[in-house]
């Protein structure tokens, strides 16, 4: 089935219905044509549309007309004249000529095109050059017009040969179908751009709201898995505290002595217990970041303490991978408005990182100086807008001698889970957690993050954090 839309653009292309003359013609074209042959032959000329609408009139009223519209009589022979013209029937070569009782005559012709009545026109009234006397009943229609005066203007009517109005009307025909043809092109022209226009913006349309369903979708599936994400990990917390818990007795010997097999199996189960717990934190410090439920704790705070303290908490495990930890802090950095908490986690996730994939006897500096972000820049300013163009801010740079990360994988690693090599075998551990973490935790404080690499080897990230809130002047 054809749709509604369609449908109408269908008739309006083949002139199916509806389109009149009037839609074709521009009616000022049609009256300076009709004008301009009227001024040409001085008979009068009238268009009408298919349902009897004047659309353009050449022709002062004649003073025959206006004496006889003077006597009742008179009026009532013109309004007959009127109606009969008006519906005078065509012949079959669409022309038909009215002589009136009282002496004039009109001309009437059908307009078509491309097979469909478009509407008629008039022309008249004129008398021909031999017809000097009116007729009788023009002379005695009314005692109250005279005779004299009726003759007079009888004789002022427009004269013109039959022969010549109809070769006027052939004339007139020919102009007008030309004038119908460039109408009807830009018509159809106009409608088809219309309907394309129609179509392309229905598909549009279409598009979007299938966007708009799955876009929905989607933000509630992220909602439910944020939500069970929480729920879960919250539920794992509490049982895996008490797993922790009694395994640190037995193996401290609480509840008797061990033999050092049975020690070991006990530590072993607390060191997983342990590693699954850090696991489950970092799923909850996830799910918050995401969900926007983590308040950041921001006051004044020192970097330097910030990063010594976290070279500190990593030294055991720098030392067992005989890795050597650099802290260079630049002196006279001015206190930042941080939470130092989370400062100290972001910088703890990227030194143990650094530190896992550096080969043995290499070297993790963590290093921090001043700086200004440009803050016109919406990609180093963290999306803020602010309006003093440059603010000072930290760089902070966890430099590593490790394996370094390929170029494509830069902007993927901060992914939630992603692993450069996911591979079963791969020795480094982990979840993948920590740097989407690092992200969003960065993200809180206005900053930004990015890789770049180390020479000869290794892999840098710098972060950046400006060093007061945004304030705005
Ligand atoms: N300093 C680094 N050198 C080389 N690769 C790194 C470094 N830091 C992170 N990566 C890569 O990014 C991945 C994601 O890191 P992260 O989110 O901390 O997860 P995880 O440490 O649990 O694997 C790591 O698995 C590793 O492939
Ligand atoms: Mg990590």
């Amino acid at each position: 089935m054809i749709p509604p839309a369609a449908a109408k653009t269908f008739d309006e292309l083949t002139l199916g219905h509806g389109v009149g003359l009037e839609d074709l013609i521009d009616r000022d074209a049609l009256s300076e044509m009709v004008k301009s042959f009227y001024e040409l032959l001085g008979v009068p000329l009238r268009i009408f549309s298919e349902d009897g609408k004047l659309l353009a009139d050449a022709a002062d009223q004649n003073p025959l007309y206006a004496y006889l519209n003077s006597a009742k009589a008179g009026r009532v022979a013109l309004s007959d004249i009127a109606g009969k013209v008006k519906n005078l029937a065509l012949g079959e070569d669409g022309l038909a000529s009215y002589p009136c009782p009282t002496g004039e005559s009109y001309v009437v012709a059908a307009i078509q095109y491309d097979g469909k009545r478009m509407g008629r026109m008039i022309l008249g009234p004129f008398v021909s050059p031999s017809d000097a006397v009116p007729t009788r009943v023009l002379l005695t229609l009314d005692p109250a017009l005279e005779a004299s005066r009726l003759q007079e203007l009888f004789l002022e009517l427009p004269r013109a040969e039959s022969e010549a109005v109809l070769k006027l009307v052939r004339h007139l025909q020919r102009t007008l179908d030309l004038l119908l043809f460039s109408g009807h092109r830009a018509l159809l022209t106009s409608n088809m751009h219309l309907a394309s226009v129609r179509e392309s913006f229905r598909e549009l349309e279409d598009k979007n709201d299938k966007l708009q369903t799955a876009f929905d979708r989607l933000k509630e599936l992220d909602r439910l898995k944020s939500n069970f994400l929480a729920t879960v990990s919250h539920e794992l917390r509490t049982p895996l505290t008490s797993i922790i818990g009694y395994s640190e007795m037995l193996v401290e010997g609480l509840a008797g002595e061990m033999t050092a097999e049975q020690r070991e199996f006990v530590q072993t189960i607390r060191d997983k217990g342990e590693q699954l717990l850090q696991l489950i934190k970092g799923l909850l410090d996830l799910s918050k970041l995401e969900s926007g439920t983590m308040s950041l704790r921001k006051s004044q705070t020192d970097i330097l303490t910030v990063l010594r303290d976290v070279a500190q908490t990593m030294s055991p495990t720098a030392r067992k991978k005989e890795v050597e930890i650099i802290v260079d802090v630049e002196r006279g950095l001015p206190l930042m408005w941080a939470d130092s908490e989370r400062l100290r986690q972001v910088f703890l996730n990227l030194t143990e990182n650094a530190i896992k994939f550096t080969p043995p006897s290499g070297r993790v500096t963590l290093s921090a100086r001043i700086t200004a972000v440009d803050a016109s820049n919406p990609e180093e300013a963290g999306g803020l807008v602010i309006l003093s163009a440059r603010r000072t801010a930290i760089e902070f740079r966890v430099a590593d001698t490790g394996i370094g990360i390929p170029e494509a994988e830069r902007s993927r690693v901060f992914d939630a889970f992603y692993q450069v090599d996911s591979s079963s075998t791969r020795e480094a551990g982990g979840t993948g957690l920590g740097l989407s973490i690092v992200r969003r935790l960065i993200d809180g404080h206005d900053g930004t993050v990015r890789i770049t690499d180390n020479t000869p080897k290794g892999a840098v990230f710098v972060v950046t954090i400006p060093v007061k809130r945004a304030t705005i002047g």
